[in-house]
């Protein structure tokens, strides 16, 4: 069995271009959608297929960008080719031949087109039957793109870019979407011969085209399932069109597996929301990083909820956010709730109005109602927190952890300074200030005695 058997695969990101349209201090390819910068999409998609060398050609913003990318995807080991002058495509493709093995395939792709997507690369890669296949599209309004000019057979014959093309050329609404799979010879045998004899003076990667069609190759082209995933960002207009074009597919995706959204243009998803049946999902919600969604969840509106999972029958009240959580069943939380990361809420537990939670575990059943900061505490089951109960776990130096056992009842507005443990069916009385450890079943004061003056006479203002 020999080696070569399998076709390696490359792919090359076009990532040169300034932006300029874009008014930003910022390389365009990291300017985000959906919270994630456009070229960590490109990479993220391309990387579902089995490739073996990533190629980004890049310029303007360089250093920021390879820092940026490499720092998220140590993983793909990418490989960075400088094109200092923005001579045209074909001269970007140019400029990584040597990072490109003499056999394989190569898929050509844009840093600022982020939204193509797999399952349309697997496609396109599986057309290259005779050295090039391309994603084209027919379209309302083919302006400024390059044309594709079709024989008689309906053969791709050629490439006619906007500003060389003839008024009969301009008239053809199938176009370029400028992604294709390339055999490697291919772009090594034609791209040294390129020349920049056009309109624009630019070296131009679709003349590859009608270099492929002298050689009798025939080309194949596929249309991908969505127009967006062609659409390249070139302004913020653009780039907020196609962050909505992503919600919207995402959203109706959703919808399928049973989401009831109040108002589907009034839902952010900037990562991915898996979700179980029958969730409702209240308007001005946004989901970031990887959020999992159990049965029968009902959030309410304003909700921010990041990289967390929210087990079956949760009821989210209105504007909570909840940060690297682990939310059980049967959970109520909020409204106003911040749960903090490694914060782990059992089944039916409750978290009401204005409490901070961080790297904490509140344990089945227990409660912590009102106005209560809970940091690096461990809460057994059925304990209830009563309101305004703090846990002191930082001296201005260390953090420290506070325990409180099953049936624990804490008093309202006391502070537990950790470290301390309240033990199994422990109270504390309500305004207590505990330092040392509450042992089972007893009840711990805190707290000066009342006392009190008798005919107590208030005081009366001076006069002037
Ligand atoms: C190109 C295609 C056109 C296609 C269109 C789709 C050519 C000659 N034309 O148009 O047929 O319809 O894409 O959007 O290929 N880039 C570099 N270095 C360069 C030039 C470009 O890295 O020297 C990058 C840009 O950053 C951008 C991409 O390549 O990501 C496309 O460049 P752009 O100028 O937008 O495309 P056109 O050449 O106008
Ligand atoms: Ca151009």
């Amino acid at each position: 069995m020999s080696a070569s058997i399998k076709t390696s695969l490359s792919v090359i990101i076009l990532a040169a271009g300034k932006g300029t349209r874009m008014q930003s201090a910022k390389p365009k390819v990291l300017q985000t959608l959906a919270s994630k910068p456009l070229l960590g999409h490109v990479l993220e998609t391309c990387h579902h297929l089995t490739v073996d060398n990533t190629v980004v050609v890049y310029g303007f913003g360089g250093d920021q960008v390879q820092s940026a990318m490499d720092s998220q995807y140590a993983h793909l080991s990418l490989t960075w080719v400088a094109q200092t002058e923005q001579l045209g495509t074909g001269h970007a493709v140019k400029v990584a031949l040597d990072k490109l093995p003499q056999d394989g395939q190569s898929l050509i792709l844009y840093g600022d087109v982020p939204l193509v997507s797999a399952a349309t690369l697997a496609n396109l890669q599986a057309a290259n039957t005779d050295g090039i296949s391309m994603l084209t599209l027919t379209v309302d309004n083919p302006f400024g793109l390059g044309r594709i000019k079709r024989d008689n057979q309906g053969n791709i014959e050629a490439i006619v870019e906007q500003k060389d093309a003839s008024d009969a050329e301009q008239k053809i609404t199938e176009i370029n979407s400028g992604i294709y799979c390339v055999d490697n010879a291919l772009l090594h045998k034609y791209l040294p011969e390129l020349s920049n004899d056009n309109a624009q003076g630019e070296y131009y990667l679709t003349d590859i085209v009608k270099m492929a069609v002298a050689d009798s190759i025939i080309i194949t082209a596929i249309e991908p399932d969505h127009a967006f995933e062609i659409e390249g960002v070139n302004n913020r207009q653009q780039l907020a069109s196609l962050e909505r074009s992503w919600q919207g597919k995402l959203i109706a995706d959703l919808q399928e597996a049973g989401v009831q959204f109040a108002d589907p243009a009034r839902v952010d998803i900037r990562g991915s929301l898996i979700a179980g049946q029958d969730v409702f999902v209240d308007v001005g919600v946004v989901f970031e990083g990887d959020c999992v969604l159990g049965d029968n969840v009902y959030i309410e509106a304003g909700c921010v909820i990041k990289s967390s999972k929210i087990g079956d029958a949760c009821h989210l009240k209105p504007y909570c956010v909840i940060d690297h959580t682990k939310i059980g069943a049967g959970v109520d939380v909020g409204p106003f709730a911040h749960l903090r990361p490694d914060t782990v809420l059992a089944d039916n537990s409750k978290v009401g109005n204005f409490v901070e939670i961080k790297k904490s575990v509140v344990g089945q059943g227990s409660k912590v109602n009102h106005l209560s900061y809970i940091g690096d505490a461990t809460i057994g089951s059925n304990a209830n927190i009563g309101a305004g109960t703090i846990t002191c776990n930082y001296d201005g130096a260390n953090k420290s952890q506070t325990i409180i056992k099953d049936n624990a009842f804490i008093g309202s507005n006391s502070s537990l300074v950790a470290p301390v443990t309240i033990g199994n069916t422990a109270t504390v009385a309500a305004g207590s200030v505990i330092t040392k450890d509450v042992d089972a079943n007893a009840l711990a004061f805190g707290r000066a005695r009342q006392s009190q003056k008798d005919n107590f006479e208030r005081p009366v203002k001076n006069k002037k």
